[in-house]
């Protein structure tokens, strides 16, 4: 048995309000702990999407009421309502923005009100980028290095992105970026065989885009997952939306990597919970902590998670390591397939002032 800090996932979409027939905060907090992770960060693009202080209020009670993780919000900003940014950024674990279009509506559809946000953010979280192209990348990087602004690039799915953060780096630029196991274990050749099931923004890449990413480990600071359930019959719809789950996968298939040598126990711990706590103003929960069998191997499957979507794009792998027991405030919150915390144990981890 192995024991590692409790994981905080800083990348999740828990649906709710407006989504909860594809998740709701209680059981994507339940999925969480079943993947060894007590804290996550939430995005902001909910219906409504948390951009302003009613949905903000609205998001916490939710929360306060059903999280059985801790649990984190991001606000998120069209571009309209700078007053909104300037006073609720001490509620908030970051500024989301979306620099290309996804799952729903909340997008920043004119670069020209860019500079006002950045101008205007005042910390003291980062600003969080959704960025695809290199030409938006560029931009945000320009702007956090003229308004000093510390820039967290979410998703980076390639070496395209990849390139200009590490370049970036090299300037001295505050900038920090993550990527996910969807693309550390997926690429583009996988889409005939998943269909609808590897559709995600941004897309899949190649095998050399998934080769740099092994590659430049040490230079990615967190493994986040992008959880972003959608249910098995949208996706099988003629429009599926994009976005696949993933709390609960990642500790499994990090901790195969570990196994076959591919990865510092060290260094998993630095991307999931050491850089996590240095990037974002947050307390993560005392006393709190993940119990795996690092020689367990066994085969996901997506009825046995935990997750309301219910299925993986990683169905039927095989993984070494399973999360036995995770603990939260000291008191046993999941343990084998059960989930022992209560909607409501969760607390937001918003480092207040
Ligand atoms: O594929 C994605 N789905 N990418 C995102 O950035 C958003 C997410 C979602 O909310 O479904
Ligand atoms: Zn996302």
């Amino acid at each position: 048995m192995l024991k590692l800090p409790g994981l905080i996932d800083v990348h999740v979409h828990l649906r709710e309000p407006g989504g909860e027939h594809k998740e709701t905060v209680a059981s994507g907090t339940a999925a969480a702990l079943a993947g060894g992770v007590v804290g996550v960060l939430e995005m902001p693009n909910t219906r409504p999407p948390t951009c302003d202080a009613a949905t903000l209020a609205l998001k916490q009670a939710i929360h306060r009421a059903n999280a059985r993780c801790d649990t984190g919000l991001f606000l998120g900003a069209d571009g309209r309502d700078l007053a909104s940014v300037r006073v609720l950024a001490g509620q908030v674990v970051g500024l989301k923005l979306y620099l290309g279009q996804t799952f729903g509506d909340l997008i920043i559809s004119d670069a020209g009100l860019l500079p006002p946000l950045w101008e205007t953010w005042p910390g003291p979280g980062p600003i969080c980028v959704h960025v695809e192209s290199p030409q938006a990348l560029a931009q945000a990087l320009a702007l956090s290095e003229r308004y000093h602004t510390p820039l967290h690039v979410a998703h980076v799915n390639g070496r395209e992105l990849l390139r200009l953060v590490l370049d970036a780096k090299g300037r001295g630029l505050p900038v920090t970026c993550e990527t996910t196991p969807t693309y550390l274990w997926l690429t583009r050749d996988d889409e005939p065989r998943l269909g609808p099931f590897a559709r995600v923004k941004p897309p899949l890449g190649s095998a050399e885009d998934l080769a740099a990413l092994w590659q430049h480990l040490d230079d990615i600071d967190c493994l986040a997952t992008d959880h972003a359930p959608h249910t098995r019959e949208e996706k099988l719809s003629s429009t599926p939306p994009p976005g696949l789950p993933g709390v609960e996968t990642l500790l499994p298939l990090m901790l195969t990597a570990v196994h076959q040598g591919r990865l510092d126990l060290r260094r998993l711990i630095a991307l999931t919970h050491d850089n996590p706590l240095r990037i974002f103003p947050i307390t993560p929960p005392a006393e709190s902590w993940v119990e795996v069998d690092p020689d367990e191997r066994y085969t996901l499957r997506g009825d046995q998670l935990l997750t309301k979507c219910g299925w993986t794009p990683f169905e039927t792998r095989e993984v070494v390591g399973r999360v036995l027991r995770t603990w939260l405030r000291g008191r046993l919150a999941y343990e084998a397939g059960t989930v022992l915390a209560e909607p409501g144990t969760g607390r937001d981890l918003v480092r207040r002032a």
